[in-house]
């Protein structure tokens, strides 16, 4: 069984929240979660598996909290390690950058970390996602603006498949 983390940034409040659901879902007693506007990546160090999620601000900029870590979390030493993303936007007044934040994150650690977790489009409605790779996005894309209804059973199906890596 895996050490694992959950480091969220947010704005106001709804990344939290999904970090909690997220904790919740997986239900494993192990788990840490951290606001990234006050972890250290030697904090950050014990854990094996590192479940990463993030808002979108600006036109699809990473949460300024992830923005302002994220020099130092790519320092990380991420042998042996996993790491998982979701990332939270509004498919509907932001459907150009749908949950750009998350692709940020990826593109800084793609080279260095293993991440698993991408998750099919099908389903969701936005014009254009950095965060789509390959036809799928990197990680978990949630909007709880317009779809708060499918946050919950989107969880579910992500928890499910991140099991057989943790
Ligand atoms: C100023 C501003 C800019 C935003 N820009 C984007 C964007 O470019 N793409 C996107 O998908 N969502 C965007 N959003 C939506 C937020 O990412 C979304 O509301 C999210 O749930 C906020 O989460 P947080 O409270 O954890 O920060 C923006 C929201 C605000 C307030």
């Amino acid at each position: 069984m895996s050490k694992i983390a959950i480091v969220y940034g947010t704005s106001t409040g709804a990344t939290e929240g999904v970090a909690s659901k997220i904790e919740k879902v997986l239900g494993n007693a192990e788990t840490q979660v951290f606001d990234v506007a006050r972890v250290t990546v030697d904090q950050l160090k014990p854990f094996d598996f590192l479940i990463l999620g993030a808002s979108t601000t600006g036109y699809g900029d990473l949460q300024d909290d992830w923005d302002s870590f994220l020099p130092k979390f790519k320092t990380l030493d991420f042998t042996g390690k996993k790491v998982a993303l979701f990332g939270l936007g509004d498919s509907s007044s932001y459907s150009d950058t749908f949950a750009n934040g998350m692709a940020v994150i990826y593109e800084a650690i793609k080279d260095n970390a293993e991440i698993v977790g991408a998750v099919s489009t099908e389903g969701y409605t936005y014009d254009d996602s950095e965060a789509v790779v390959d036809g799928n996005f990197v990680g978990l894309a949630l909007d709880e603006d317009n779809e708060f209804d499918q946050t919950d059973a989107r969880i579910a199906a992500w928890v499910k498949d991140l099991k057989q890596y943790i």
